[in-house]
């Protein structure tokens, strides 16, 4: 093998080289196909290859690429904003765009911050996260992360941001049963706003749906209408981190529809552009502008390239076909095919501990002992060993942690393009069959 200079995240790994890719699937170069399951990682929303974004990207190409924020604006950045405002109802009426979701979720906290300024309240400038929680690799997202493994090297540089158990009812962090809990978790919530005092905190994050934290874990009904109730009784800004849920993952255009919860401040990223570019946002309502329109009119954030027209022509673009081909609704009905299919895989192989999540956001967990929910004891083994064999077989899997420690539980994503068909669900089915059967195998020549 060639030496390569390119930094890849296992060093030294062999990666197949891409070729090009077409609706669900991808092709290396040796002519192999992949059938994306998890959309790359949860972001290639409307598949690979469509002919409209690739026009849009020429068009804009065409006429400009970038300018600088700072001296001008564009059609399509401002056509983008408002798609956004149209596309979630008229509540988030302001748009801030950066170019990746850690930007948004970081440029969100700033913004929290600036609002409380503007209002006079210098000193709430802290974040409460959740435990289980993703909000990007910058060292401001990291701080609000719950994700012990991400942030271990960094840990002196860190705030400690997250303080409050995630929904996490297959194990519940605080030992307790889900039908008569009352939600202690969300109540954390509360212990936590008056051990660090509400004069002192300018928001609370939150994923919808725990992503790569979490495999997929969808709270209780009535989670975040009590979370946000805590959060207006106390004056504190919910920001809704959804960089990997928003634009029609789950089934609903904002995943908080599910429970109709109104979010002051929402990141977006990965299926914003459906990885045609980078680009990502921090979005907000006009109650969270205000003071700041009123007072220094200058949100302090941004970057070179925040807004640059061609990235906000292919988001626009790839919205557009969102919306065009009813992808919100496709995923809410592939989301139910998959999962009924997948329950039925879980009756065969008993190392498949919960299926959850919501459209095609879904998550699977795998266990030692289905009935006790024992953890794997090399939890982290287990998920490279079914995404390696994936690989083998032609799917793409998306690991993520689960475990309160982010250790002690092993977890994939299975999230497939929107545009995925009934027949090709039916294929990625069969690909995850193959895989778990091979799986299964080298678990019975296993020392036990
Ligand atoms: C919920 C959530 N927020 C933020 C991020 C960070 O996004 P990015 O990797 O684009 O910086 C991610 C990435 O996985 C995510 O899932």
């Amino acid at each position: 093998m060639q030496q390569s200079s390119l930094i890849k995240p296992v060093l030294g790994g062999a990666y197949p080289t891409i070729s090009h890719g077409q609706g669900v699937y991808l092709y290396d170069k040796e002519g192999k196909d992949y059938l994306d399951a998890s959309s790359g990682a949860v972001t290639a929303n409307i598949g690979h290859g469509v002919q409209e974004v690739m026009e849009a990207m020429v068009k804009q190409a065409k006429q400009v690429s970038f300018v600088y924020r700072s001296q001008f604006t564009s059609e399509a950045a401002e056509e983008l904003a408002k798609k956004i405002t149209e596309l979630t109802k008229g509540d988030l009426t302001y748009s801030f765009f950066v170019n990746s979701g850690s930007e948004a979720t970081e440029t969100a906290l700033k913004i929290a911050i600036q609002h409380w300024q503007e209002k006079g309240k210098p000193r709430k400038q802290k974040i409460i996260s959740r435990w289980m929680s993703y909000h990007g690799i910058t060292m401001g997202a990291l701080s609000m992360s719950g994700h012990p493994v991400r942030r271990e090297r960094f840990t002196s540089l860190l705030e400690s941001y997250p303080s409050v158990s995630p929904p996490y009812c297959y194990r519940c962090p605080l030992q307790l049963d889900a039908h008569s809990c009352g939600m202690a978790c969300a109540s954390e919530l509360e212990a936590s706003i008056r051990r660090i005092g509400s004069d002192n905190i300018a928001a609370f994050i939150a994923e919808p749906v725990i992503g790569a934290a979490g495999g997929a874990i969808v709270p209780p009904d009535g989670y975040f209408r009590k979370l946000k109730e805590i959060c207006e009784e106390n004056d504190i800004l919910f920001i809704a981190d959804e960089v990997m849920t928003g634009f029609g993952r789950t089934g609903k255009m904002l995943a908080c529809e599910h429970w109709d919860v109104k979010p002051d401040i929402v990141t977006f990223g990965k299926g914003m552009s459906g990885g045609y570019t980078p680009i990502a946002a921090a979005v907000m309502t006009k109650e969270v502008m205000e003071p700041i329109l009123g007072g220094s009119r200058s949100i302090m954030g941004g970057h070179t390239l925040s807004a640059n027209p061609l990235s906000c022509a292919v988001s626009l673009a790839v919205l557009n076909y969102v919306e065009e081909h009813e992808l919100v609704e496709k995923s809410a009905d592939r989301g139910k095919d998959l999962s009924r299919g997948l329950k039925q895989l879980a009756r065969k192989y008993s190392f498949i501990g919960d299926i959850r999540g919501r459209g095609l956001l879904i998550g699977l967990e795998f266990v030692q002992e289905k009935v006790a929910k024992t953890p794997f004891p090399n939890p982290v083994n287990v998920t490279n060993a079914i995404i390696e064999l994936g690989m083998k077989n032609g799917i793409l899997l998306y690991p993520a942690a689960a475990g309160l420690d982010g250790v002690t539980g092993s977890a994939i994503i299975i999230s497939p393009p929107l545009t995925i068909t009934e027949e090709e669900c039916a294929e990625l089915l069969m690909r995850i069959d193959i895989t778990f059967q091979q799986f299964n195998e080298t678990l019975c020549k296993l020392p036990s």
